[in-house]
């Protein structure tokens, strides 16, 4: 048997750790941690004790671990979206193989310089498109691509985030703010362009329409402080009350959504659905505690301490706690792009962040069937009904094991499928072109939207090269 792979990570945060660094937990035959470059200490402790790493391996940045060279076969980069360009070139250009989180740059320029940086040194660069490996979306891209629809003429594609998330994320949280981090559209939907790619081949042409609509100081209610802690007066009428999200509402539909316990799940669906009734007669509702006691994402982001003390005092002080109408955020809550691919298929595309719940849905009209496809946490089906016979087959692509992971079993399927990739590149499900497809399409759909234009892909292609080109040997920059 062959000796499992050594990694180096860059950004010991949630996705590092709790992604990545637990993959590796569990498959030490494949890939095993021996760095770690993270300057906040908590962190860094925290995942080198997880991985058992020697201090002299322990680093507060990734410049620091990178000026030993090469010290292991491949680095993981999960660092913050603006933080990605400059160590994944470096890690490149010092003989890694490199899996990086999405998106892959925040600016056009830097997104092209990755892939020609990876096709000049030769080494992999792969991108954390985590759908591609989910049994949902390789089904769904194995019937597409097997014909049975005849030749796909239109396609509906929604990604309906919850409000919750949309607030977590993108109201108090880190991608609220597109010069801090990204535009939602590339944030949140480099994956839907990507699955499209993969599906349907290039777009040709695109425009995109949206805005941020609600999360905004005008729409704040009457006497609504800056923070929720701080006696907001509509606490009780407000769906995102950090508190109860926090310390009540998230723990449980996570427990509800996710459980491997059938009892778990009852209860804390239960609870969800009474929640008055709940709260007082929590002792007999099966798994109620068990439920509270959640502490994965997202409530691992708000505090490294997550007992629910640590937890109200981060609200009480931290971005998490703050009023959703009084935050710098300016990511928009609901776009929609329209596309016309290169073989003449039409796509509309919706993504908005004013959901009851989170998932994804699609539609694929063919020549000879329908397909219906459903992708939620604890809810995936795919109905193909057939124009010939009238026939409809249900699929319910098998989740297995892995479906209890992160992304429907997409962060374990990256993994295992990048440790495939580096052992043998002709197993690679994607190439660092292929992914920056997606983003292009992302970039183009943000300026179709801010300028009010249909933009050519052809033409938008040539502008990228143009901008990495004119950038020259230069990695560090941010055009
Ligand atoms: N693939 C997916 O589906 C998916 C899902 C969520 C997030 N993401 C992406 O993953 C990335 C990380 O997100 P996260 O939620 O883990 O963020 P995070 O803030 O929890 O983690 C980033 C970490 O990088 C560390 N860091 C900062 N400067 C550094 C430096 N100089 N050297 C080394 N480390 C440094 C930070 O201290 C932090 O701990 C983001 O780009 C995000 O968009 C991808």
């Amino acid at each position: 048997m062959s000796q499992p792979l050594t990694a180096i990570l860059i950004g010991a945060g949630n996705r590092g750790y709790e992604a990545y660094g637990s993959y590796a937990l569990a498959h030490p035959d494949e890939i095993c941690f021996t760095a770690v470059a993270e300057p906040h200490e908590a962190r860094r402790a925290r995942f080198a004790e997880a991985h058992t790493i020697p201090s002299e391996r322990h680093f507060r940045t990734w410049e620091d671990l990178l000026a030993c060279g090469k010290v292991a076969d491949t680095a993981l980069v999960s660092t913050l979206d603006r933080l990605h360009l400059q160590p994944t070139i470096a890690a490149l250009e010092a003989g890694y193989d490199v899996l990086l989180e999405k998106p892959m740059a925040t600016t056009l320029a830097g997104c092209v310089k990755l892939v020609q940086t990876a096709e000049r040194t030769g080494r992999l660069l792969q991108i954390c498109h985590v759908l591609r490996y989910t049994p949902f979306f390789a089904t769904l891209h194995n019937i597409i691509r097997s014909g049975r629809l005849g030749k796909v003429i239109t396609v509906e594609h929604r990604e309906d985030v919850s409000y919750w998330h949309m607030a977590h994320s993108y109201v108090r949280g880190n991608w609220r703010n597109s010069t801090a981090e990204s535009p939602m559209i590339l944030a949140k939907c480099c994956h839907d362009f990507d699955i499209l790619f993969w599906n349907l081949g290039p777009c040709r042409r695109l425009s995109s329409f949206g805005s941020l609509t609600h999360y905004r100081a005008e729409n704040a209610p009457a006497g609504a402080p800056q923070r929720c802690t701080d006696g907001c007066p509509v606490a009780e009428e407000c769906p995102w009350y950090a508190p109860r999200l926090y310390l009540e509402l998230v723990p449980l539909m996570h427990t509800a959504h996710h459980s491997s316990v059938a009892w778990e799940r009852v209860g804390a669906t239960l609870a969800l659905d009474h929640p008055a009734l709940a709260k007082a007669a929590q002792h007999l509702i099966p798994g109620y505690a068990t439920a509270l006691d959640y502490r994965g994402w997202p409530i691992s982001t708000i505090s490294e301490d997550t007992h629910p003390k640590a937890r109200q005092r981060a609200l009480e002080s931290g971005q998490y706690g703050r009023c959703v109408y009084y935050c710098d955020n300016d990511v928009v809550d609901h776009q929609v792009v329209n596309m016309e691919l290169e073989d003449g298929t039409s796509v509309a595309m919706v993504m908005h962040g004013h959901s009851h719940r989170e998932g994804r849905t699609m539609r694929y009209d063919g020549t000879r069937a329908t397909l219906l496809g459903q992708c939620y946490v604890n809810n995936q089906e795919i109905q193909i009904h057939d124009h010939l016979t009238g026939r409809v087959e249900v699929i319910r692509p098998a989740l297995g094991a892995a479906g209890a992971t992160g992304h429907g079993g997409g962060d374990a399927g990256l993994m295992a499928g990048f440790v495939r990739a580096v052992r043998d590149p002709a197993q690679a499900l994607t190439t660092a072109r292929q992914s920056l497809e997606s983003h292009l399409m992302a970039f183009a759909a943000e300026e179709a939207r801010v300028n009010g234009t249909i933009v050519h892909m052809d033409e938008y292609r040539r502008r990228a090269e143009a901008a990495a080109n004119a950038q020259g040997g230069s990695s560090t920059g941010q055009p």
